[in-house]
């Protein structure tokens, strides 16, 4: 298997730390509890989907992994260290919600999107010019969009400026990739091929891959684990011990009151 930065990740793979050790973790922004008492392992080779509907807390959970926001309860480890004190965000790359919608007038070429994502390097190491462009372009490559270096990023489509904002979280050669919601606003036939994607970059270049969204259809392209998420963990685990049938129901209404559903609608008997 050919990995993106294989000294990395044979470290994690032989002490078997994973990347991302969520612990008990809970929290609220203000009075209404979000997430509460979230545990959830991601380790390499894995490719995630965290499944919820709107307002479930899949954008404040990534949120919280990316030290974006503070919580007090619960602890949350990179690479086997608290994040309080991790350092080293190169290793995890991340395309947030709403990434794919540049309108036509911005003014940036797809060369320039891809390279600010590139963690600076000062001193002796700093690369030179032609060498960021053959990273960038090396990346692109792996999303299939290399002929598109030097368009700019808003003539292109949603799939393909999606196709993009992958490469600007790649550039770094991180261990993980994090993406929330990547095929809102693409079209059938596109989820299909971003899937794909996807997939690929976890099969053939190892990327161990975390994919937020409330798109149903992403659970049968390429997933090898899924967690499902309403303020609480439903689910999480192995795609292959996932049964729909059993928690569909504590899903949609959440686990504190799972039957409300049967309930309220009547006369079926069958909670
Ligand atoms: N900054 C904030 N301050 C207060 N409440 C917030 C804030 N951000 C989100 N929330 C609330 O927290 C809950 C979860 O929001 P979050 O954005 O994590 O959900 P989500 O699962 O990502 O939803 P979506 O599918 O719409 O992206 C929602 O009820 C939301 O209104
Ligand atoms: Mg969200």
């Amino acid at each position: 298997m050919k990995c993106f930065s294989e000294g990395k990740l044979g470290d994690a793979m032989t002490k078997n730390v994973p990347i991302i050790n969520i612990k008990n973790v809970s929290y609220r922004y203000e009075q209404e509890p979000v997430l509460t008492e979230i545990n959830l392992s991601i380790h390499s080779g894995q490719f995630w989907g965290v499944i919820g509907p709107n307002g479930s807390g899949k954008s404040t959970l990534l949120k919280l992994l990316l030290g974006l926001l503070e919580f007090k309860q619960g602890e949350i480890e990179l690479f086997g260290e608290k994040i309080r004190a991790f350092q080293q965000w190169e290793r995890i790359g991340y395309v947030s919600q709403k990434a794919n919608s540049f309108n036509s007038g911005f003014p940036a070429t797809v060369f320039e999107v891809v390279r600010s994502g590139l963690v600076k390097k000062t001193g002796l190491f700093r690369p030179y010019p032609k060498d960021i462009r053959e990273k960038v372009k090396k990346a692109l490559d792996k999303v299939e969009m290399g002929a598109f270096i030097d368009r700019n990023i808003g003539e292109l489509s949603g799939g393909q400026q999606q196709r993009v904002f992958i490469a600007r979280g790649i550039i770094n050669e991180p261990d993980i990739l994090i993406l929330d919601e990547p095929t809102v606003g693409l079209d059938v036939q596109r989820v299909q091929s971003f899937y794909q994607l996807l997939k690929k970059l976890n099969q053939e270049n190892g990327l161990t891959i975390m994919m937020v969204t409330h798109d149903f259809a992403a659970m049968s392209e390429g997933l090898t684990h899924i967690a499902l998420l309403n303020r609480q963990l439903i689910f999480a685990g192995q795609i292959e011990e996932f049964k729909m049938d059993d928690i569909w129901p504590q899903f949609l209404y959440g686990p504190q009151e799972p039957f409300v559903y049967y309930q309220q609608s009547g006369g079926h008997g069958d909670a």
